[in-house]
């Protein structure tokens, strides 16, 4: 990674590359924002881009393409089956990760749901895991199996110095795995971590995790969407590592993995997925659904040309240029809102910047979705769409009372290499006023609530017309300006 020192004091991230293709944006005024959002049923996920000035909704198939991407697409070999594009794909994914078997799906939640239809095979089993994700949590459960989180402690903490909140607790872990064994259906390891906090897990920890998987007979499987983050904070947090080669990294997490599972709209800056192991045994289970759910195995449900994207954008990955871009960018947007007193999740983690709800909005309850509140309040006042990351992402217990989320998150998500400094710099600006202006934010009620990840297509209204107030406090500080 090149290492550029400012003659000024300011510590700022310095691109490695250059924008060659740009796309216009639309920043409304503030009384159409708010209309938008109530038309979105207060729900980030229903606005219309169209509408959205900096969409840090998510990193998940919006982050920029190389130059070297775009042009492979032009190479892509159209084929339903034995494509020269799926070859090229199969040998990387070879090469980086150590593995003989590529077994490629349309996109993450297609391997997660490989994954639990294949492995969970009786009633009572249990899934370890240092955190869920919503939809691996949905296929698991799905299936009859139960999540059991075992993360740290501290990885629930919103502040700390820990550099590694993502790890598993060992100590539960063997516990676990002491008493029962037998209904573990596998251990999944997230790295890093989406739903608390995009927080990275140590080499240290994945090594001894194997090695307690590895001595009972459990299979361990990596998701592995968030490591070009995880492979940056290995490198520059983890003493043992900063020399090694990042390939020598991703090759020891495949030697520690019996499976590795990825979403490729985030790892390899495409569109895709797939499932990749050495194994044969597990490789046989698994591929019979390829071609039922995804396609025939030298697609599994993909473009080609995405795939060609895919293998350029995991080559990349092994570029600290590129794999640092956004945890510096990120550590950037973090460190100003530390420094303007904001509660936001620390350390600076992958994936995007996280305000604290609980905290920022510490008069709204969780029952009243205060990270829910503060995504339509940032979208009125910044023209900002994030994603919440708490109660809302829950799903409602079997007995239908509701799981207050152990962390109440607004995700702003920063795609790799999308958005420039200035635009994080405004960003933080309209965080700073609606922080000075919290006290107007008021809850939101669900007014249509699916029983099937809710918080992808609910709807909500304000609990009062805080919205409005909101509107006309920023009229007033802000005139004509948008
Ligand atoms: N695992 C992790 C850690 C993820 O972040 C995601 C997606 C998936 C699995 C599922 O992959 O979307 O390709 O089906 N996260 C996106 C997000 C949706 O916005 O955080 P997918």
């Amino acid at each position: 990674m090149a290492e550029v020192k400012f003659y000024g004091k300011e510590e700022l991230p310095l691109e490695m590359h250059k924008v060659r293709i740009i796309q216009k944006l639309n920043l409304l005024p503030v009384e159409e924002r708010y209309k938008a959002i109530n038309e979105a049923g207060n729900n980030t996920f229903l606005l219309k881009n169209r509408d959205v000035f900096l969409d840090m909704l998510t990193d998940s198939g919006t982050n920029a393409m190389s130059d070297r991407q775009l042009a492979a697409m032009m190479t892509a070999d159209d084929s339903y089956a034995g494509s020269e594009t799926f070859y090229r794909l199969e040998a990387k994914i070879q090469e980086i990760f150590g593995v003989k078997y590529f077994l490629p799906a349309h996109q993450g939640r297609a391997c997660e749901s490989i994954l639990a239809e294949t492995f969970v095979t009786k009633p009572g089993m249990i899934v370890p895991m240092n955190y869920h994700f919503t939809t691996a949590k949905a296929h698991i459960t799905r299936f009859g199996a139960e999540i059991l989180e075992i993360i740290t402690d501290e990885g629930l903490e919103a502040t700390s110095k820990n550099p590694f909140k993502g790890n598993i607790d060992t100590v539960k872990l063997r516990e676990l795995v002491k008493t029962r064994k037998d209904d573990i259906a596998f251990v999944r390891l997230e790295a890093g971590t989406n739903l608390v906090g995009g927080q990275p897990v140590s080499m240290a920890n994945y090594k001894e995790i194997s090695q307690i998987c590895r001595e009972a007979g459990i299979i361990l499987v990596l998701d592995a969407s968030l490591l070009a983050d995880n492979l940056y904070f290995i490198k520059t947090r983890e003493k043992e590592y900063k020399d090694t080669p990042i390939i020598d990294i991703m090759r020891e997490f495949g030697d520690l993995s019996d499976i590795i599972y990825f979403s490729a709209r985030k790892l390899g800056c495409a569109r895709g997925g797939g499932i990749c192991l050495n194994r044969k045994d597990l490789m046989e289970k698994m591929k019979e659904l390829i071609p039922l759910y995804e396609g025939f195995l030298t697609y599994g449900g993909m473009s080609v040309r995405e795939m060609e994207a895919m293998t350029v954008g995991l080559e990349e990955t092994l570029d600290m240029d590129m794999i640092s871009q956004a945890p510096q960018f990120i550590k950037y947007m973090v460190d100003e809102l530390v420094k303007l007193n904001i509660p936001v999740i620390t350390p600076a983690g992958g994936l995007g910047c996280h305000l604290n709800a609980k905290e920022f909005l510490s008069h709204v309850p969780q029952s009243q979705y205060s990270a829910g509140a503060l995504g339509a309040a940032m979208y009125i006042v910044g023209g900002v769409r994030g994603m919440e990351r708490g109660t809302l992402s829950e799903q409602r217990n079997p007995d239908g009372s509701e799981p207050l989320a152990n962390m109440e998150l607004l995700r702003l998500a920063l795609p790799r290499r999308v958005f420039t400094l200035s635009q994080v710099k405004y960003t933080i600006d309209r965080i700073n006023w609606l922080y000075q202006n919290r006290e107007l934010v008021g809850g939101l009620k669900f007014v249509e609530e699916p029983k099937i990840l809710r918080f992808f297509f609910g709807r909500l209204e304000p609990n009062s017309d805080w919205q409005v107030k909101l509107v006309k406090k920023f009229k007033s500080d802000f005139g004509d300006s948008l």
